[in-house]
């Protein structure tokens, strides 16, 4: 059995190739990460042409500021095939993905929580 599977280290000069031209594939890269989101493209609620215009390049900007969903960010690590190399990585943390955005209920709750416990502690 596989314990730990390696994640594929990927050079954006490699990556650049995966345009939709020069290879029949699309990938983009958010966060360092990158997605092969061929099949997914002729589904995207924004169209297949917002995804072609990223292929092969780093879409983080206009992936993060088109507000997606969490649903979105599930949806889009579903594609991932693998990481950029650590010396072409934009970002400081390894692996970093889309955050999730934590819903004001869910706060509440845990303010309440605090509230109650600090309450029992005198
Ligand atoms: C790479 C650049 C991308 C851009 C510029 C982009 C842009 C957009 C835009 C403008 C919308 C809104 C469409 C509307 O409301 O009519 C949208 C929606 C959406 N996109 Fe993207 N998108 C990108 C990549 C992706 C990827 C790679 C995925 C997932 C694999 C994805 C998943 C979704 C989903 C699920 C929605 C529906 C709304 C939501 O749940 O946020 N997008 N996108």
């Amino acid at each position: 059995m596989e314990l730990y599977k390696e994640v594929k280290q990927l050079t954006l000069e490699e990556v650049k190739k995966h345009d939709g031209v020069m290879e029949k594939t699309v990938w983009v890269v958010i966060r360092d990460i990158v997605y092969d989101v061929t099949e997914y493209m002729e589904d995207h609620p924004g169209g297949s042409d917002l995804i072609l215009e990223h292929a092969g390049k780093d879409g983080t900007k206009d992936f993060e500021n088109t507000g997606h969903s969490n649903d979105a960010k599930k949806e889009l690590k579903k594609y991932k095939i693998g990481e950029i190399i650590e010396a072409e990585r934009k970002g400081k943390i390894k692996n970093k993905e889309p955050k999730m955005e934590t819903n004001s209920d869910e706060i509440q709750s845990i303010c309440c929580l605090s509230y109650l416990f600090c309450g029992l502690c005198g």
